[in-house]
């Protein structure tokens, strides 16, 4: 980790609180490397049976769009769906950090992106929202209203009409430079969590070896602080093809439960992502 890094916190005994995970749990599990396991989570069974698992954080992610809804993209996912599914994973889980994604044009201005924050925590009952891109201004007017905010960089699912195709970011050095800056400017604008999606591999390591905030990484590489994966493209079920990055936990068994605690154990002992799920 860089020098200089100091992150306000207070590690509680998890046996002494709630039994919910928090934020605090998730950085403290950062700094003695034990890799955070994530799953997107869109529905109540599910929910409970990954956080039965033991997963340690559920995003409910806009990818419902593509996954439920059957879109082509996410940008069809309003910030109502986000409400309703973020409900329904968090009413059913006992001990999972619950992180909700804000959707396209949700965070215009920080006020807009505030109004709708507001609804994934106090009626969607996240802990976290999620929302794509260097967008520092929202992230500390977020951060300043007691907000806690997850950035997201690499590859934006929600500009992928700008990207022109779901490819690797961060290739070349510029781009790579960029990602890094946004990186670091996240964390100054206080973020706390940080989501690196489709990214090579060195570049996803620098960045999770100089921030104080957990990183997690979605075909980004295995020195991640943690991994997540979209729950249907993991259990191969979805209607989209399956990822590169991704891989078939289903192969091997035939229970749901079983695939979920293979990945995650798998995730801990660092054997997934392997070079053949890497960038
Ligand atoms: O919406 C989602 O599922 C996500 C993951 C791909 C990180 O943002």
């Amino acid at each position: 980790m860089a020098l200089g890094c100091s992150i306000n916190m207070t590690y509680l005994n998890p046996e002494l609180t709630s039994s919910l995970l928090t934020i605090n749990d998730l950085i403290a599990m950062k700094k003695v490397a034990e890799k955070i396991s994530c799953l997107t989570a869109y529905d109540a069974s599910f929910s409970a049976l990954i956080d039965a698992a033991g997963i340690d954080v559920m995003l409910v992610g806009d990818s419902l769009g593509m996954v439920m809804q059957g879109h082509d993209t996410t940008l069809p996912v309003s910030i109502t769906d986000m409400v309703y599914h973020s409900r329904c994973v968090t009413q059913a889980r006992k001990r999972a950090f619950v992180i909700a994604d804000l959707p396209f044009m949700t965070y215009t201005t920080p006020v807009v992106a505030a109004e709708n924050a507001a609804q994934l925590m106090q009626v969607g009952g996240a802990q976290m929202i999620k929302l794509e891109g260097p967008h520092f201004e929202v992230v500390s007017f977020l951060v300043n209203l007691g907000v806690p905010v997850c950035g997201h960089l690499g590859l934006l699912p929600q500009s992928i009409n700008q990207l022109g195709g779901y490819k690797v970011q961060g290739k070349d050095s510029s781009e790579a430079t960029k990602i890094k800056a946004d990186a670091l400017k996240l964390q100054e604008a206080g973020a706390s969590l940080l989501v690196l999606e489709c990214v090579p591999r060195e570049l996803a390591k620098e960045i999770t070896s100089e921030l104080c905030i957990p990183v997690i990484g979605i075909g980004a590489g295995v020195d991640c602080d943690g991994q997540v994966l979209v729950l249907y493209d993991m259990l191969d079920i979805g209607v989209c093809k399956r990822p590169r990055f991704s891989k078939n936990f289903m192969v091997g068994t035939d229970s749901i439960f079983d695939a979920v605690s293979f990945y995650h154990k798998a995730v801990k002992a660092r054997q997934f992502p392997s070079l053949d799920h890497t960038f």
